[in-house]
């Protein structure tokens, strides 16, 4: 069988920034501890008359560009966001409409912070089978829609972005391993718990409440180090490598110091851990595909890469491919 291999990426963060002075301003915070506890300094955010299906189609757009890719030749198109422009249809949906592509097979997948290494996992399935030889994963999110401005232990992290990887067929490099997680416990600590079927007729001002995005930070926090540290473990075990034999580790960017441990905890080199979450913040699904866009260049043909990833459900995973 072929491997999936990532044949051209794309990415889009919108313009408009979210520096630390700008949250001074809303709320009892300071530059000096945002970056101190967190490493982020700033983010973007979409304009609020646009929505996670226009951030991927410049994604997408950008990568067809950079690429030169054909969309005609897209069989299906997954996306992984936790905040869709709407309950229904598929932001796929919506997204494949805004590009002009009437053929394609297009849903979305939510594993929250892990969708796109979930998305990844289905995607390189699908070329895995024969029957599909050119898979779009996107990762993107508006969470800036869902975030709470008063709320201090929110506000801080998320921003917004999509990235986009095209998949295709190879028998030498692509997608060697993945091993998905998850665990519903973690739904009482990471939430947004409005917008959904679940009490859809509540009053205006507990569906107020619900709209945001609210955690435990420090309950998640333990908890992403942990699970990415064991999910990058059992994927070394299992292909029999060393984690020097790992060229990049690409984790999901949600607090540097999350990202510091879990390169300890695996052991990683120094210098060997990509990392963006400085001005863009936490950006869900996006925040790995964003990442290798903007490192392209330190990544050479054969490279090994880590990719792992932590978020709501709680779900969490590592994949390991051959650039
Ligand atoms: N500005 C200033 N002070 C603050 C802020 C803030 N934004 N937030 C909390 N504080 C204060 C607290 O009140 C507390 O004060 P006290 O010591 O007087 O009581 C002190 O700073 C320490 O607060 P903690 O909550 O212990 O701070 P912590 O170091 O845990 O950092 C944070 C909080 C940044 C939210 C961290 O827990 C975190 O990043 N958790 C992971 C959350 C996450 O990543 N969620 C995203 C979704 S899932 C994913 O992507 C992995």
């Amino acid at each position: 069988r072929p491997y999936a291999a990532i044949t051209g990426i794309g990415g889009y963060v919108p313009q408009k920034r979210r520096t630390n002075f700008d949250l001074e301003q809303v709320c009892d915070t300071s530059d000096e501890w945002i970056v101190k506890r967190t490493g982020i300094k700033e983010r973007r955010i979409l304009d609020s008359d646009l929505a996670t299906s226009d951030m991927a189609v410049m994604a997408i757009r950008d990568l067809c560009t950079r690429f030169g890719k054909d969309l005609n030749q897209v069989d299906a198109i997954l996306v992984a966001t936790s905040t869709p422009d709407v309950m229904m249809p598929a932001t796929a949906n919506i997204i494949a409409k805004k590009l002009g592509l009437n053929n394609v097979w297009a849903f979305d997948m939510n594993a929250a912070c892990s969708g796109f290494l979930y998305a990844l996992d289905m995607g390189s399935s699908l070329i895995e089978t024969e029957r599909y030889k050119n898979v779009l994963v996107v990762g993107a999110d508006n969470i800036s829609a869902f975030v709470d401005m008063h709320d201090r232990s929110t506000n801080i992290l998320f921003g917004d972005g999509a990235g986009v990887v095209w998949l295709e067929p190879s028998l030498e490099t692509g997608i060697i391993d993945a091993f998905m997680q998850s665990n519903g416990d973690g739904r009482a600590y990471l939430n947004i718990e409005g917008g959904g079927s679940l009490n859809a007729q509540d009053n205006e001002n507990i569906a107020l409440e619900k709209k945001y995005i609210r955690q435990d930070g420090k309950v998640v926090f333990k908890q992403a180090i942990q699970s990415m540290s064991d999910a990058c473990n059992q994927v070394l075990k299992r292909n029999n490598l060393a984690i020097d034999q790992v060229d990049w580790l690409i984790p999901h960017q949600a607090n540097k110091r999350i990202i510091d441990a879990v390169g300890k905890e695996i052991n990683i080199a120094a210098g060997r851990t990509l990392s963006n979450i400085e001005y863009l913040g936490n950006t869900i699904a996006a925040t790995i595909p964003l990442c290798i866009w903007e490192n392209l260049k330190e990544l050479q043909k054969g490279d090994l890469l880590m990719l792992t990833a932590f978020g709501a459900g709680f779900s969490w995973g590592a994949s390991l491919l051959r650039w």
